[in-house]
């Protein structure tokens, strides 16, 4: 009998997911150096990321003094933008697996002197959000993460109430020219499991597990379905009524 891990992941699909992991990391750590550059070509030159990139961020609605998860932030590329929105007195917590591009985020928030933001070397899957974040933010990453649908669970879970998620990331389009679907899959080449990647498609896992965790759900493709922006945020509780055999209950979307 196959065994099963904390989420559900029988121990077949554990040591492959290990493996890909281990892949990626290798990956990431050759990148990591070049990547800010790189990006700019991601997933293909002339790509309007740094759109989509600001378009996430506002959807987060944050405002001075919150505290925002950037999860699998890589070299911090959205810690500018999240700065302005929180400003000093705010807090960024930067979440990466991978070391080399944790490395370079570092050296961005010295050369910046920011204080307010931590680093956590983590994977996404299993890491203890911190309680009563104000948003969290996921930036063409989620979709790398086998058990991309808990750890939407789990960072629902530690947003304060009204708190938001926003995940921008690639996607196959549904019905567009091969070339086009070139665009969608180009990122993930590298990690040699393209075929798992679209095989899986980690975009539906993600949107079921907003839509059902979260309110205010909100989907939008962009870039000829390329690419998506899913936004939700954390239902307010409903505070129990003296006069009502009403239980409290959280409104999810
Ligand atoms: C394409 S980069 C995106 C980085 C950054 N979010 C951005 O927008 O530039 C993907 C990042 O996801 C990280 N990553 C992949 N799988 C992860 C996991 N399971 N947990 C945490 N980080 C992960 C990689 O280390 C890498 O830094």
């Amino acid at each position: 009998m196959r065994r099963r891990d904390a989420v559900g992941l029988d121990e077949h699909t554990v040591s492959q997911t290990d493996r890909t992991r281990e892949h990626l990391i290798e990956t990431y750590r050759k990148k990591a150096k070049h990547y800010d550059i790189t990006s700019r070509l991601y997933p293909v030159p002339g790509y309007p990321q740094r759109t989509q990139r600001l378009r996430a961020v506002q959807a987060l609605g944050l405002r001075t003094g919150d505290t925002v998860i950037d999860m699998a932030c890589g070299t911090g590329l959205n810690f500018p933008l999240l700065q302005k929105a929180v400003g000093p007195g705010g807090r960024i917590v930067g979440v990466d697996l991978t070391d080399a591009m944790l490395a370079c985020a570092q050296d961005r928030v010295k050369a910046n002197g920011w204080g307010n933001v931590s680093l956590v070397q983590a994977d996404a899957a299993g890491f203890d959000f911190p309680a009563e974040a104000d948003a969290i933010l996921s930036t063409y990453a989620l979709t790398q993460v086998p058990e991309c649908a808990e750890v939407i669970a789990q960072g629902t879970a530690a947003l304060s109430a009204g708190g938001r998620w926003a995940v921008l990331d690639l996607k196959v389009p549904g019905s567009t020219p091969g070339w086009l679907a070139q665009l969608g899959t180009a990122t993930v080449r590298p990690f040699a499991s393209i075929d798992q990647w679209i095989m899986r498609r980690p975009w539906e896992a993600i949107r079921a597990a907003m839509q059902e965790g979260l309110a205010d759900f909100a989907w939008t493709e962009l870039f000829f379905e390329t690419a998506f922006l899913a936004v939700g945020s954390r239902g307010r509780s409903v505070s129990m009524d003296p006069e009502s055999s009403s239980p409290s209950a959280e409104m999810g979307g």
